[in-house]
């Protein structure tokens, strides 16, 4: 006669009615969140880079893209929605995890963490929440104007000019694109390594498309406080 099936131990405990729920109270669930929604983030960083650099070609061509996408309601609401939505669960899959891994050491899953520790792994987390108070901030200057000096809703352009004219704050911009450069380098790679894409291991090769990704994006934002600094965006 042959014995039943072993039930493992985890099945059993967790036979949960709601799996979207039983996926978030996992910590494998929590890193799928996280990198799902870096990635929505990443991807927004994109069009916002490309966007930016319009500055180059005149006040005319970054403006009229800005009126275009204030215009595009049902393109610019759903969007922020989703972001606004993506970056609160990704603040609080990361508190939840950090928590998680600090209460319990060693952990299986942090056994997945890169056995090279880059000065990126090393700052994620406060990279991330530096980056977060980054983006109130970015919020308040050129988004809402409540902290600059001269905001004038409908001239994007006029406003960075402006605002990044002041050289400690086009200073903090370029220091805040370093720290986003390193967020990304070991974001994207532990995202790509959560979903699957790539295996769990330190490949070199896997670590040069993170850092293309990366250092492409560094450089993009910071073309336009040092284009400012320079006078070539004035
Ligand atoms: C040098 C770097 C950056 C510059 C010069 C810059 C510039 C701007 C400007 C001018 C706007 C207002 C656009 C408009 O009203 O049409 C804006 C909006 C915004 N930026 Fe940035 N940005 C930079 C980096 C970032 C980064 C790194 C993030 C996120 C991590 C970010 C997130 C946002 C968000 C969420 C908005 C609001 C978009 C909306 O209207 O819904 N920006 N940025």
């Amino acid at each position: 006669m042959t014995a039943p099936a072993a039930t493992p131990d985890r099945q059993r405990r967790s036979a949960p009615a709601n799996p979207i729920l039983a996926l978030w109270r996992s910590t494998v669930g929590k890193k799928i969140v996280m990198a799902t929604t870096g990635l929505i983030w990443a991807g927004f960083l994109v069009t916002h880079m490309a966007g930016n650099l319009l500055a180059f070609a005149g006040a005319t061509k970054i403006n009229e893209y800005s009126h275009f996408l204030h215009e595009a309601i049902e393109i610019l609401w759903p969007a922020r929605i989703v972001l606004a939505v993506a970056i609160v669960l990704h603040v609080t899959a990361a508190y939840q995890l950090t928590r998680v891994s600090s209460a319990a050491r060693p952990i299986g899953y942090g056994q997945q963490e890169p056995q090279v520790s880059t000065t990126a792994a090393r700052t994620i987390r406060w990279g991330g929440v530096l980056i977060f108070l980054f983006i109130v901030l970015h919020l308040l200057h050129f988004t809402f104007g409540t902290i600059h000096p001269m905001f004038n809703e409908g001239d994007p352009y006029g406003n960075l000019v402006v605002g990044l004219r002041v050289k400690w704050v086009a200073a903090l911009y370029l220091v805040m694109m370093v720290v986003l450069g390193l967020h990304l380098y070991h974001g994207t790679w532990s995202a790509f390594r959560t979903l699957g894409v790539t295996p769990p291991s330190g490949h070199p090769l896997k670590r040069r498309i993170a850092g293309g990704f990366a250092i492409a994006l560094w450089l993009g934002f910071t073309m336009v406080p040092l284009g400012v600094l320079l006078g070539i965006i004035r």
